[in-house]
């Protein structure tokens, strides 16, 4: 990956301020499309992260089965799922397919499971959301991800990213062409690096909730009710 920043003034990126270890990014798009415009405009949010002072990781889809197609050890599967406990972030960046997010993004969600032991792989994780389209700005995509990002209990961030035209805002280099969708961009970036880090150590806090704490209460004075019979 090209990792020159033409189109960023760096003056103005606010300071990195390491606390611990960087946060750690994992990056979804939505397409096996060579020249893919899901691909390069994730590429483009991975070079900016990495400059914020994140680490990032991308995962290709391409090989991944259909979901429940193949058993759950399946090496794509596993890979995603290994990406998805690595991370405290993540970028959702999905292609509009007749109004809607592809099936290539959203097979990847849906091999992610519900609970593995007691937890979500993905409860409490930060969330940032972009599309690209192939005609003009629509927010169909990001409003689909932000309910998708609600059913995997992640905490999806304000601000969003909607590429219109896709096929116009890329060099023959994959790079993206400065202008106001690429500053977007950065603005959701640096967004998604704040709030890894406020949120950071506070997770477990944050998705607590009175109805499972209730549930759990229940289920064990089940429990030891019948061994007392
Ligand atoms: C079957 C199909 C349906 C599409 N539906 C839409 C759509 O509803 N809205 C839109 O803006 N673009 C639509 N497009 C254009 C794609 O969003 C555009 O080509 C995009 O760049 C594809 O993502 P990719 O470059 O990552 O493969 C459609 C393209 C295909 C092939």
């Amino acid at each position: 990956m090209n990792e020159d920043l033409p189109n960023l003034d760096l003056e103005l990126l606010p300071p990195n301020d390491e606390d611990g270890h960087k946060p750690r990014i994992l990056l979804l798009y939505g397409s096996t499309r060579e020249r893919s415009f899901s691909r390069l405009l994730t590429e483009e949010a991975a070079r900016i992260l990495r400059l914020l002072g994140a680490e990032t990781m991308i995962f290709e889809p391409s090989g991944l089965p259909l979901p429940d197609d193949a058993p759950g050890d399946h090496p794509k599967v596993r890979e995603l799922l290994d990406l998805v406990l690595w991370s405290e972030g993540q970028v959702w960046c999905s292609p509009e397919r007749h109004g809607s997010m592809s099936a290539v993004f959203k097979s990847q969600i849906d091999w992610i499971p519900l609970t593995l032991g007691a937890v979500r792989p993905t409860q409490g994780k930060t969330l940032a959301v972009m599309q690209v389209c192939g005609g003009s700005q629509s927010f169909n995509t990001v409003n689909q991800l932000r309910v998708l990002g609600r059913w995997m209990r992640m905490l999806t961030i304000p601000n969003q990213s909607s590429v219109p035209k896709a096929f116009m805002e890329f060099d023959e280099a994959g790079r993206m062409k400065p202008s106001s969708y690429y500053d977007r961009v950065v603005d959701v970036m640096e967004e998604l690096v704040k709030f890894t880090r406020l949120v950071r150590g506070r997770e477990a806090f944050l998705v607590d909730r009175y109805s499972e704490r209730k549930e759990s209460a229940e289920e064990l004075s089940k429990r030891v009710n019948q061994r007392s019979i």
